[in-house]
């Protein structure tokens, strides 16, 4: 994976210093988004591949499941045998993945890159492009966690402290705000829209929808394949995916699961009521004309 952590002071992993790196290039986190990262200049795009994007914690592993299988329409050995950052490759870490050139059609890629960072080929080629997106309050929470067991990822400090370099977009990849906006406002691409509450409230729906976009054709029983497997309490035994295969160094399952809760609104559990109308505030400030509010409602 991207080396989110800097080892110019000599140390494999400083928590102090909020910055990633490129292909040897560093990044300070406050602009962890450089226009166009050298890492996705040489990549040749293929108009049937396929590319999820998502910001972080906003169900990246989710689609790494969900997609390959209905491309296998419902034949699970692919999830069972490859682990996801396999089957799935992130364009972050092409470096690390050998012979993308030579992977048959379709492909499928993952990326947490923000819509201006793109390259030009990509903006040629339009291949299509599933973006999903959660309810930031619930990518917060989730990315608080995250941040807590995943060694390679700067100390996120308390819950408050967390939260402004959240808003703020002092967190690797940047804005959520941002991001979403970005990705929203790129219509001349080929993009399907969906929404992680979407997906928690009616999985067969937001199955059928997927497969109906990627011209896919599933009949009912496949879909309820999919569908039982993708199910949060299943998924998270799939070794293949549920980051077990990762060492404890990495990220300590101890102290946070990579698939933790699975829910929409666990916010609710974790934001004081302050940190909530500060959340909000902002929210309306940089979002009046901004995403979709459906997820908000929960
Ligand atoms: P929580 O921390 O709120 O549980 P990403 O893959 O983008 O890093 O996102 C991780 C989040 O997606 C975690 O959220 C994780 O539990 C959730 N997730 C992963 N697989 C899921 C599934 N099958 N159903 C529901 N949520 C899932």
């Amino acid at each position: 994976l991207v080396n989110y952590h800097s080892n110019h002071t000599g140390c494999r992993y400083d928590r102090r210093r909020p910055v990633y790196r490129v292909q040897g290039r560093i990044f300070i986190q406050k602009n962890s988004c450089p226009k166009e990262p050298e890492i996705l200049r040489g990549v040749l795009f293929r108009p049937d591949d396929i590319l999820i994007v998502t910001y972080p914690k906003s169900g990246t592993v989710w689609m790494q499941e969900i997609v390959p299988l209905i491309l296998s329409q419902g034949d699970p050995v692919v999830v069972d045998t490859v682990p996801n950052w396999d089957r799935v490759p992130w364009l972050e870490a092409r470096a690390y993945i050998q012979n993308l050139d030579q992977r048959p059609s379709p492909r499928v890629f993952i990326t947490h890159f923000q819509y201006n960072m793109m390259p030009t080929g990509f903006l040629k080629v339009k291949p299509r492009v599933i973006y999903v997106m959660r309810n930031p309050r619930d990518v917060f929470t989730s990315y608080l966690h995250f941040s807590r067991m995943a060694s390679y990822l700067v100390s996120p400090g308390t819950q408050t402290e967390f939260l402004n370099k959240f808003l703020d977009g002092k967190v690797i990849f940047g804005s959520w705000f941002d991001h979403v906006k970005g990705w929203l406002s790129a219509t001349e691409q080929h993009i399907m829209y969906i929404s992680y509450e979407e997906m928690i409230l009616d999985l067969e729906a937001s199955v059928t929808r997927m497969a109906q976009f990627l011209d896919t054709p599933l009949d009912s029983e496949m879909i309820r394949k999919i569908t039982d497997r993708c199910v949060f309490k299943n998924m998270k035994k799939n070794k293949m995916s549920n980051y077990s295969l990762m060492p404890s160094t990495m990220m300590d399952q101890n102290v946070s699961e990579f698939l933790r809760k699975g829910i929409a609104g666990d916010w609710k559990n974790h934001l004081t009521a302050a940190e909530a109308e500060n959340f909000d505030e902002f929210y309306r400030k940089h979002c009046s004309t901004g995403p979709p509010k459906t997820f908000l409602k929960k």
